[in-house]
């Protein structure tokens, strides 16, 4: 069995920053009430000239540094976006050619805001099985062009950027489980259905933060069963950030104070397939992420989608 780990991390966040005090401008919403419900400050969002592929080419060029790689160690690139470019190529192709990789793998994941646990997933099962050493797992989105500026109920929730993995063979786990489920029964509380809305994110928040807040704390369980482990031996939350009610459950679900949960939901807003990569690296660069710590990774969305990987980091 080759294991996998992660050995470098990278970020791209677009340079406008919007604050809640902007979107009390445009819509009939307070800062009070987004703090309040959501815990979001502000979020980034893209300018004209930048996309999923050009956020994901720079997460990843990053994420190489600091794994002290290059384009041409690469042999697989896993891109999660539920906001390609386009339709076909994929944007992992495009952010092949933006990198300048040698041929290889190059795929889009859709699993929206799980989309990056499920790419974690399949590249480790790729390095497992022999497939290739260096795998770059990328999540990146431009939300504010699916999200309907005039909807206060869905427009203050959303930003835009891209966070990536480099993942590794290694003769230790690095990456200790990865727990995957979809149930398609729930796909009409939160979509972007062009011949309903033309192409907007629409969600029923309430129902979705139930299911959020029940199926994170089954995965929860889920996971630390898999590996036999007691839920204080876990050293950082690093969950989807969505809503920092749904995070703070969790928390006390893993009875982990919220020194050790990687918060980042007030400056970024949800970034869906982005979310947890770009957690992840701020609590890696700023020091807070130690080698051997062990961090618990998950996610919920839209499918619904939801999923968990368990890490020796
Ligand atoms: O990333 C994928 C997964 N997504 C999630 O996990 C998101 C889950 N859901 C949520 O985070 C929360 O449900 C929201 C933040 C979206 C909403 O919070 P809530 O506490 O569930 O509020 P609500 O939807 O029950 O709305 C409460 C009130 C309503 O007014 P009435 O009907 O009580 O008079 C809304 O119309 O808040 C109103 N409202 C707003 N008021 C000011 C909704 N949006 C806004 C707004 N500003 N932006």
């Amino acid at each position: 069995m080759i294991h996998s780990a992660i050995t470098g991390t990278g970020s791209c966040l677009p340079e406008r920053v919007v604050t809640n005090q902007e979107l009390e401008e445009m819509v009939d919403t307070t800062d009070e009430w987004i703090r309040e419900r959501t815990g979001i400050l502000q979020r980034h969002i893209a300018g004209e000239k930048e996309t999923t592929a050009s956020m994901g080419a720079k997460a990843a060029r990053e994420a190489l540094d600091a794994a002290g790689l290059a384009p041409d160690d690469v042999d697989m690139i896993v891109l999660a976006t539920t906001t390609p470019d386009r339709i076909f190529p994929s944007t992992a192709c495009h952010i092949q050619r933006e990198l300048g990789t040698p041929v290889c793998p190059a795929f889009d994941v859709q699993a929206v805001c799980s989309g990056f646990i499920y790419g974690l997933d399949i590249a480790r099962r790729f390095i497992a099985t022999g497939g290739g050493g260096t795998v770059l797992v990328i999540g990146s989105e431009v939300l504010s062009r699916i999200v309907d500026w005039s909807d206060r109920s869905t427009c203050v929730l959303f930003g835009d950027g891209a966070g990536a993995v480099v993942l590794q063979a290694r003769d230790e786990p690095g990456i200790l489980s990865t727990h995957l489920h979809a149930d398609g029964r729930y796909d009409h509380l939160l979509q972007v259905s062009p011949e309903v809305n033309g192409a907007f994110i629409e969600m029923k928040g309430n129902e979705v933060f139930r299911m959020a807040v029940n199926t994170l704390g089954r995965i929860v369980d889920e996971t630390l069963e898999a590996n036999q482990m007691d839920r204080h031996e876990v050293d950082w939350l690093v969950p989807h950030q969505a809503n920092h009610r749904i995070i703070a459950a969790t928390a006390r679900k893993l009875d982990l104070p919220m020194e050790r949960v990687v918060v980042t939901v007030d400056q970024h807003g949800n970034t869906s397939a982005a979310s947890v990569p770009l957690a992840l690296n701020q609590a890696v660069r700023d020091g807070r992420i130690q080698s051997g710590d062990v961090l618990m990774l998950e996610a919920f969305g839209g499918g619904f989608t939801w999923g968990s990987a368990l890490i020796r980091y």
